[in-house]
């Protein structure tokens, strides 16, 4: 027997370096994949999912985010007067019911690691998800759902992965496979950002997991790892053993969107998506040529 997944943490402090301007003065996880900003596909993908409670672990400047998940008296008034009433409904749908969705501040840049920790008062003693804006998953079932569903076979600890080429794992978590069952792969050890040269293997761990609360006892020794940061990854690396836990091969189109290039790819597939933009942004690119 598992106990369900009801609590997802947001970990929404990162400054957005990569992406100045743009995120000089609005958080990175507000950039707009086509017309929804990031933070929006993955409160939608763990409320899929069957999450209750959504927790932010947020920054200074990050008070956009919470404008965005509340309901603006303003806006849906306007939007009724002009007979808009589809478009306010809309905009209220997918806005947490009051007392569902909570916002507490990381305030050091420490790490990963160091974020989810401190959501852990407001996690307690349950499991829970934790997702990552930057990763945007494209699937015909979202990736949270599909790690929910194996779940409830497996109980304890998930952490969905993929294949990435070898030039690329020094920029992910990766793990160390001990045999594969279908989607789900065994792990004997994972690691942050190794060297290719050390890389146990290329199956790179991607902004979504399923966590048990005691991975709190090790992120609360604050143990620096890679990059001088708490890690995330040593705290799984340190429940091995001791916890049922798996690395998921979720099935989907995962897209970096702390990247530039991965974050306009995004836009183009999402965009290709809907019927009411891709003829004539087809129309648009061919047009453009190869920019030169
Ligand atoms: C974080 C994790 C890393 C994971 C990655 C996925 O790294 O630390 O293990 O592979 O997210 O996007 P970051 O991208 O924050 O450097």
């Amino acid at each position: 027997m598992t106990n369900k997944v009801r609590k997802a943490v947001f970990p929404v402090g990162g400054l957005g370096a990569r992406f100045l301007p743009a995120t000089k003065a609005m958080p990175k996880e507000m950039l707009p994949v086509v017309d929804k900003p990031l933070i929006q596909y993955a409160v939608e993908e763990a409320r899929a999912a069957g999450i209750e409670e959504f927790i932010f672990v947020t920054g200074r400047g990050k008070s956009s985010i919470e404008d965005h998940f509340d309901h603006s008296v303003q806006l849906d008034r306007v939007l009724r007067e002009r007979g808009r009433d589809q478009e306010a409904d809309e905009l209220r749908s997918w806005v947490p019911e009051p007392g569902q969705v909570a916002y507490t501040r990381q305030q050091e840049p420490l790490g990963l690691g160091h974020a989810v920790w401190c959501a852990r008062h407001l996690i307690g003693d349950e499991p829970f998800a934790v997702l990552l804006a930057d990763d945007l998953v494209q699937a015909a079932t979202p990736c949270l759902s599909q790690m929910t569903a194996a779940y409830e076979g497996t109980g304890g600890m998930l952490a969905a992965v993929m294949e990435v080429p070898e030039s690329a794992v020094s920029r992910y978590g990766i793990i160390d496979p001990n045999g594969r069952d279908g989607a789900l792969v065994d792990i004997k050890g994972v690691v942050e950002k190794p060297r290719p040269e050390k890389a146990p293997s290329n199956l790179a761990v991607i902004g979504r997991y399923i966590l048990m609360p005691e991975v709190f006892e090790f992120l609360g020794r604050k143990e620096r790892g890679a990059g001088g940061e708490i890690q995330l990854t040593d705290a799984l690396a340190w429940m091995i053993g001791k916890v049922p836990f798996h690395a998921f091969l979720f099935e989907g189109r995962r897209f970096d969107c702390g990247d530039k290039v991965g974050y306009l790819a995004a836009n183009y597939a999402y965009a290709m998506a809907r019927d009411d933009l891709r003829e004539n942004l087809l129309l648009a690119i061919r047009d453009i040529g190869d920019g030169q």
